[in-house]
Order: C-alpha cells, then structure tokens, then sequence
C-alpha cells in the first residue's frame, strides 16, 4: 500500500526536518510554500497603529509518497525535528495513494518510490534497481 504524507510545518523548521529525514533515508518529497490557519485562526500582532489580525501565516508543506510500512518512522522523524511545543508547529495529514508510475521506466507503485540508499536499502527490504 501507497500513503502520501502531507506535513504542514513552520518555515523554519524545513531544513531540520528534511535533513532528519534523509537521515532515515526518506528521499522522494516535494516541499511549497503555503498559507493557512489552525485552531487559533491566525495571529493578533502588534504593529505601531496598535494590534491587527493576520489570519492566514505562511507555513510549508512536504509532501512525500511512500509505502506503508515506512509512516509511522517518517511521522516520528518529522515530530522530532518540528516540534517546538508552541502553537502553530503544524499538523500531519495521510492519505491513501492510488498508484505511482515512474515515467522514465514505467516501474509502478512501491518500486516507483525506490531510491539507491533508501530507508527500505538501509533495512533490507529490497534495493533499488540499477539506474
Ligand atoms: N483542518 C485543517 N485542514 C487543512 N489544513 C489545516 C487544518 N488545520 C490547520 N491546517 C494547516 O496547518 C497549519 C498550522 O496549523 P497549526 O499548527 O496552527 O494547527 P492547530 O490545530 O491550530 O494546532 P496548534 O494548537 O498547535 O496551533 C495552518 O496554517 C494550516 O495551513
Ligand atoms: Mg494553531
């Protein structure tokens, strides 16, 4: 089974947390910068006219598609490196995925999402084919 994992986190935690997750060996991602509110509804600032409310704080996104049994490592890596305890650290969202097709070769679902080095190389479950 595919998952894609959605994780919305602070703008400055991306480097952390992309460089604990190659860590571990999570390689295939896309990251973009988005705008959004929680359970707060935004912030109230203190500008020189007194306070105003920013409603949607900017945030970003990663998103990673990969199989099943590599989720619950990769949410407790991302935990790790994006919890400061304060509110606004973001939230994790998971799905199911449908399919995966890698265009060059055509190899689908789990092995679409095979990289050289990968978190499923370092545990023996399988390697990457030969590019
Ligand atoms: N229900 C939701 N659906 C989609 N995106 C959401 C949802 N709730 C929050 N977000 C996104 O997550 C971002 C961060 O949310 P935030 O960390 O403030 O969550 P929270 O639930 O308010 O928790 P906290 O109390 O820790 O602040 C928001 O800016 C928004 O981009
Ligand atoms: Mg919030």
């Amino acid at each position: 089974m595919l998952k894609k994992i959605e994780a919305i986190i602070r703008e400055d935690k991306v480097g952390d947390v992309k460089d604990a997750l190659n860590d571990v060996g999570i390689r295939g991602m896309n990251v973009f910068e988005i705008r959004g509110q929680g359970r707060q509804g935004g912030i109230t600032l203190a500008g020189r006219s007194g306070t105003y409310q920013v409603d949607m704080l900017p945030k970003m996104q990663l998103n990673i598609v990969l199989s099943e049994q590599n989720v619950d490592e990769t949410i407790a890596t991302i935990l790790q490196a994006a919890q400061t305890g304060a509110a606004g650290d973001g939230l994790i969202f998971v799905y199911p995925v449908d399919e995966v097709v890698r265009i060059r070769t055509g190899e689908r679902g789990h092995e679409a999402v095979m990289y050289p080095g990968d978190i499923d190389e370092k545990k023996g479950r399988g390697k990457a084919k030969a590019s």
